[in-house]
Order: structure tokens, then sequence, then C-alpha cells
């Protein structure tokens, strides 16, 4: 293959990139795949709307109809490998020659099957086209099959002086509209939203996504509520909304079975976790719930302690921290996170590789973390 050709190899799957991105499939993975005509032109796209839809590729290949001959696919994901998947048969009868793979399957029993056999059938394919864009594209759903947890980004809305709160308990607001409106992004992209109970009793937050936010296709995110005793009031907006948006309380084995019931009968899901030493639910044994749940990332919005207990469990991938141009004080409250910390700044969880923007008056910071102790 010459340069040219690797140039629009790697165009063509940034464009099914994008393609796949329009949607939040959960719990499935987002996938797109091109039909790329003989001159490189595309002549069918498609790409996964929903849980319920199999492989874009069999749509693409449906969609194209007539198929001229010297046509190549293009997939952000390899096929699937299992024995009653139409892919590979879909692909090799569709008479396509060449195709091209962003990242391979990373169940452990599948990976590399389909990209095999198409190879075996006499195909060209090429994998790990855009590798790196095309793996960070189902990186959730990498973590979920490979650990059984999901992608966990922790949001931070804080003063210069690290709190998240005036004197009084107040957050709203410690940042501006236009952080406020990342924010929704952030839901939007995400499927669970999760805060404490501590939060969920002092701001009261509904959890929703705006609908001006809701720029890719998917379900609503589920709220959830870190709720050890089942606190939780049914006067609480996100309960007397759950008959709409799911909303699930993760409840300590001991909290009373009425408060359950209570929750239940207001449209709740509540879900008894497994707690830990200190008597709260135990935040690794809540995510690998959800992910039973079918989430594939989750959005940790506070607030200190549930933010604390993430960190010093080494649980958060991503911080997205919203600093204020304001001080807050006040003695003796903690800070934006609530733990023990570490002995010495060397060996703080931190952004690894931080991106700063300018959001308003406020600025952002976000990126992967990285525990430099664990
Ligand atoms: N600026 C911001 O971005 C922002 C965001 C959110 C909140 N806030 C502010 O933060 C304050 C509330 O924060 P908070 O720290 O008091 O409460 P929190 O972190 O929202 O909730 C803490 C409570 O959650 C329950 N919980 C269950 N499992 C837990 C676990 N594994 N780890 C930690 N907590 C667990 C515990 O109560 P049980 O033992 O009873 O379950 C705990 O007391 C409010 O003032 C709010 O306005 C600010």
């Amino acid at each position: 293959m010459n340069e040219a050709e690797r140039d629009l190899d790697v165009r063509l799957m940034r464009h099914a990139i994008a393609e796949a991105r329009s949607a939040r499939p959960s719990p499935l993975p987002p996938a797109a795949a091109l039909l790329v005509g003989p001159d490189g032109e595309v002549i069918a796209a498609a790409h996964r709307a929903d849980a319920t839809q199999d492989s874009p590729e069999l749509a693409a290949i449906e969609a194209a109809g007539e198929i001229p001959e010297g046509s190549s696919l293009v997939l952000t994901i390899e096929p699937p490998n299992e024995e009653d998947s139409e892919s590979v048969d879909a692909i090799l009868k569709a008479g396509i020659k060449r195709v091209s793979i962003g990242a391979i399957d990373p169940n452990p029993e599948a990976a590399g099957g389909a990209a095999t056999r198409l190879k075996e059938a006499g195909l060209s394919v090429e994998v790990g086209v855009a590798g790196g864009e095309a793996r960070a594209l189902i990186a959730a759903w990498h973590k979920v099959v490979t650990q059984g947890l999901p992608q966990v980004a922790l949001k931070l809305a804080l003063s210069l002086d690290g709190r998240i709160a005036t004197r009084t308990g107040e957050s709203k607001w410690v940042t501006g509209p236009e952080a406020r409106v990342k924010v929704q992004q952030l839901r939007a992209h995400c499927d669970a939203i999760a805060v404490g109970i501590g939060t969920a009793l002092s701001d009261d937050p509904r959890l929703t996504v705006r609908d001006d936010a809701l720029l890719v296709g998917g379900r609503a995110p589920s709220r959830v509520v870190f709720d050890t005793k089942l606190r939780l009031p049914t006067n609480a907006r996100v309960v007397e909304t759950a008959h709409e948006v799911p909303t699930w309380i993760l409840a300590g084995a001991d909290a009373p079975q009425d408060a359950e019931q209570i929750l239940v009968d207001a449209g709740c899901e509540v879900m008894r976790i497994a707690m830990t030493a200190e008597g709260r639910v135990d935040v690794g044994a809540a995510l690998q719930q959800l992910a039973a749940k079918g989430v594939l990332r989750v959005l940790i919005e506070g607030g200190a302690e549930l933010a604390g207990s993430l960190l010093a469990g080494c649980l958060a991938d991503e911080l997205h921290g919203f600093v204020a141009p304001i001080l807050l004080g006040p003695r003796g409250r903690p800070g934006a996170v609530d733990w023990a910390g570490p002995d010495k700044p060397a060996d703080a969880p931190r952004i690894v590789d931080p991106s700063w923007e300018v959001c308003g008056k406020d600025a952002y910071v976000y990126g992967r973390v990285a525990y430099p102790e664990s």
C-alpha cells in the first residue's frame, strides 16, 4: 500500500469513527461501517443506533444494494465472530475484497477471530487503521469486557480555594453557565449519573440531560444515588421523576425494608450492594453492579465524600474539574474531595496529560487520571 492509499484509509476510518459517535448504543459499543467504492467514494454508511441493532456492516451492505467490483469495507471494530453472526458470511457473499478495521474485538475469546476468517477467505485485511482513535471509541466497552467495571468520570466544580460549597452547604452555583453547559454535555455521553446521598439531600438535583444537550442518540442516563441507609425522601426530585427517567438507589444490605418498598412504589429501583468495613456502600462493588446493568460510562458528580471514596479506591478514570475564580472558605469544612490523601504531592492522583480550556469565567481542566502509588 502506498502513502496516498494509507492516507485515504485513515481518512475513511475517521469518517466512520465520527459516524459511530453519533449514537450511544450501550451496553453495546459504538460502531460504524462504510462501504467504499473502487475510487474511494463512500457508497453507504451505517452506524449502530441502539443496542437492538447488531452489526453496522450488515446495514451498510444492505443499503449499498448493488456493490461495484473492487469495493471495500471500513469498520471501526472487527465484526463479531460468534457462530450465529451473519457478518463474516455477508461480507464474503457481497464479494468485497478488502476490509479495513480500526480496533480488534477486546473480548479475549473473540479477538482477531473474524479478521482471521476474512483473511483465510482470501480478503485483504488491514487491522489497526487509525487504531488509537478506534480504540478510544470503544474504551468504555473495553473496560467493561475486560474488567467488569464501567469507565468512570469524576466531575468537580470548585472554587479557587478548592471548595465545592459555601459554609451553608450551597453549591448553586459555584461555576458559571458555560461550565454548566459543559456538564450537560458530559452527562449526555454517559449511561449513568451518580451522587452521594449528602448531595441528594442538600442540593436535590434532577440529574437529567437537557434536550438541547442531547447531541448523541441513546437512552437517557440513569440517575444513581449512593444511599447506604435509604435516607432519600420521596419528595426528592429524582424520586418524583423516577417513572420518567430510571432512578437507581444503591443501598447497604441492612437498609430498612420498608424504606426500600416506599422507594420502589415511587418508581425507583433499589439495589443492595456489599458494604465496606465502615458500613457504607462499597464503591467498587457498586460500579460492578452498574456494569452488570449495562452501564459503560458513569459520571460521578460528587459530593466530597463520594469523590473521596472513588479516589481512595483508584476508581476514577477521568477527572473533569471546573475551577471558578471565587473563594468560598469556610474554616473546618472539607475540600472538594474528602479523603486521607497522599503524604507527598508526588504521590497524588493526577491528570496525566491535562487539557485546559477557558469556559466563560471558569477554567476547565480534564483528562485521564493516574495513581502513582498503584
Ligand atoms: N460543586 C460541586 O461540584 C458539588 C457537587 C456535588 C455536591 N456538592 C456539595 O457537596 C456537599 C455534599 O457533599 P458530601 O461530601 O457531604 O456528600 P456526598 O459525597 O454527596 O454523600 C456522602 C454520603 O453518601 C453516602 N455514601 C454511600 N456510600 C458511600 C461511599 N462509598 N463513600 C462515600 N459516601 C458514601 C454516605 O451516607 P450513608 O452512609 O448514609 O449512605 C455519605 O455520608 C453539598 O454541600 C453539595 O452542595 C458540590
